[in-house]
């Protein structure tokens, strides 16, 4: 016995039909004899009258069922008195008139009511995902999410683009964050580790002459996690041949535009583009969130020389001082202050310095270190208004503008600086290296093969920290959707780098032999870029936390709490694999 439609999509249009549901109970009034139940499905919900006078059967049928009960009711659509009619509901108008009522499937009690504000903690809908994800938000989000990825094939598939999946159970690849390892039993004491991102195999398959591929793959990456950072994710992983930056760009846009157009926002966006060096001097980041200004102050020259040493130090050394202007800051107290230091020093400052500008009074508590001109001119630098502060961290150029940069985005949350809309922006020009102070050697910022741009090349043994790299990032109010860059497709170019980052000929053989000699056979000038889809989803639904567009997140501490992952294994697995468990020295 078929249904005739899904719950959700009865409506006006089908006046007098008869219909077969079937769905969940979701609530249930009993007026005067006379029962209305809303049946719910993934399209939505419907209510269905029972008159147990016209239908006695499915009345007396009914009287056993309780929430989430799995029913069948056959009846016909109806307009509602008009008193009844509910304009908020895309159905509110009509209702089923049940002849008949069937029951498919119990339920017991659920532990919590489904509904769209649930009103239980998250751990209990994690741990009771399979409950949770009846609720009308994730329905949407993962409709939604499905919507996204037939609309990324469509645009790529139109645009040429081959499908290739590649390997799970594989070698460590380069993005920098920690592996997840998988045992090997046939090769005791030998690993796979899952990819972090397929980003070898897709330059591989450009050498082998597929000239345009994409996955939608799942990653894992060993990292901290944050609302936007699960450890399994899933990227739009997209490479070309023969392509320039530009030509990534521009098909990043398209896709970016059909995806805002599938989840029904408007697809005329700017997308923006500043360079690293910009978007750290103005904004204290590399992903800006440009919904607000509030950008930089560069206030070195107050400072430089001025009576207080510690600035004046910085900016003898070549540092900078930089600082953010906030309204409304002169009438906060040395608690609030406090707070922000911590937040300042969370994002790499040494220290904070606060001034504030209240009835008409300079209040900071290095005041007394600065004479009148200085605080004159720090004053009309900065365009100080009566009821502002000054938040100031001195130090070399980029931990000084992360550290204010840091402080910007804490303040525009609880400040609600924010305003609507989307705002696009492609960050260019990445530094190719970076230095690790605790490694004591170069890193990549991107990954090792990431070309530099052609410009900078002499400067790679001499310069290196000048060097910069064909990389760019797609940034969306502040969230970092993807990264890419052009590849290094010459070996000698490779070599390079890898020396600039201290990886020795035997290292880099090692690790990425085949590579190496892959691009020794022909390989075409070739880029790409990775988009992290659930952040995509995450964004286009309007949502904060990417726990909300996956079916089966992960929490803080990277453990499932529906299926008690990661588990213990046997004794005798362990043995197969040639593993013994030891105590950790810090004991856990
Ligand atoms: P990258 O490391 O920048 O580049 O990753 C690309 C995008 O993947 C998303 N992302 C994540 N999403 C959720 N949780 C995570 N833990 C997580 N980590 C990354 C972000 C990010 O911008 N192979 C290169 C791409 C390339 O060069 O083509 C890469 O993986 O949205």
């Amino acid at each position: 016995m078929r249904r005739t439609h899904r719950c959700g999509e009865i409506s006006g249009e089908l006046l007098g039909q008869d219909v077969r549901l079937q769905g969940w109970l979701w609530h249930e009034r009993d007026f005067g004899g006379v029962k209305f139940l809303d049946i719910r499905d993934r399209a939505g919900f419907v209510q269905c009258v029972i008159d147990p006078t016209a239908a006695p059967g499915a009345h007396a049928a009914s009287t056993e069922w309780g929430a989430e009960f799995v029913v069948e009711i056959e009846g016909t659509v109806i307009a509602r008195e008009e008193r009844n009619v509910n304009p908020d509901l895309p159905n509110g108008d009509v209702e089923v008139q049940v002849h008949t009522a069937r029951l498919l499937s119990r339920s017991e009690t659920p532990p919590f009511v489904i509904e769209d504000e649930p009103r239980t903690s998250e751990e209990t809908r994690l741990r009771e995902r399979f409950l949770d994800l009846r609720r009308a938000p994730l329905q949407r989000s993962l409709a939604l999410r499905h919507r996204l990825s037939m609309a990324t094939r469509n645009v790529l598939d139109a645009a040429g683009f081959y499908e290739i999946e590649t390997p799970m159970l594989t070698r460590s690849t380069p993005e920098g964050a920690r592996d997840y390892l998988v045992p090997s039993r046939e090769a005791p004491g030998s690993f796979y580790a899952l990819p972090q991102s397929p980003q070898l195999f897709k330059q591989l398959l450009m050498i082998s002459g597929f000239d345009r591929y994409f996955q939608i793959v799942r990653c894992f990456r060993d990292e901290d996690l944050r609302a936007d950072r699960q450890p399994e994710f899933t990227q739009i992983d997209i490479e070309m041949s023969f392509a320039e930056i530009q030509d990534v760009r521009a098909l990043t846009e398209d896709l970016m535009r059909a995806l805002l157009e599938a989840a029904g926002h408007d697809p005329d966006v700017e997308f923006g583009e500043m360079s690293f060096r910009e978007a750290v001097d103005r904004f204290g980041s590399d992903r800006p969130d440009l919904r607000y200004g509030r950008e930089l102050l560069d206030v070195s020259g107050v400072f430089g020389g001025s009576g207080f040493k510690a600035f004046a130090g910085v900016v003898a050394s070549g540092g900078v001082v930089k600082a953010l202007r906030v309204p409304g800051g002169g009438a906060w107290g040395r608690s609030r202050f406090d707070k922000l230091t911590d937040v300042a020093r969370d994002a790499g400052a040494k220290g904070l310095v606060w001034m504030k500008f209240s009835e008409g009074e300079i209040a900071s508590p290095i005041a007394k270190f600065l004479d009148a001109e200085t605080i004159d001119e720090l004053k009309s630098q900065t365009k100080l208004e009566e009821g502002d502060a000054l938040l100031i961290v001195g130090d070399q150029w980029e931990p000084a503008c992360m550290a204010v940069g840091g402080l910007r985005t804490h303040l525009a949350r609880s400040e609600e600086w924010a305003a609507d809309g989307m705002r696009f922006v492609w960050i260019t020009e990445f530094p190719l290296l970076e230095e690790n102070v605790e490694a004591g050697r170069m890193v990549a910022r991107h990954h090792p093969f990431t070309s530099p741009m052609v410009e900078d090349l002499d400067k790679l043994e001499t310069e290196p920290l000048a060097v910069r790299a064909q990389a760019y990032d797609l940034v969306l109010n502040g969230i970092e959707l993807g990264g890419g860059s052009i590849r290094i497709h010459e070996s000698e170019v490779q070599s390079r780098v890898f020396s600039a980052l201290g990886i020795d000929v035997e290292e880099a053989g090692e690790k990425f032999g085949f590579l190496l000699r892959a691009l020794s056979f022909g390989a075409p000038p070739h880029g790409g870029i990775a988009l992290g889809f659930d952040r995509i989803v995450m964004m286009l639904a309007g949502l904060d936390s990417l726990r909300d567009v996956i079916a089966f997140p992960k929490t803080t501490s990277a453990s499932d709490l529906m299926t008690n992952a990661p588990g213990g294994v046997s004794a005798a697995q362990l043995q197969e694999l040639g593993i013994e468990v030891v105590a950790r020295e810090d004991g856990e």
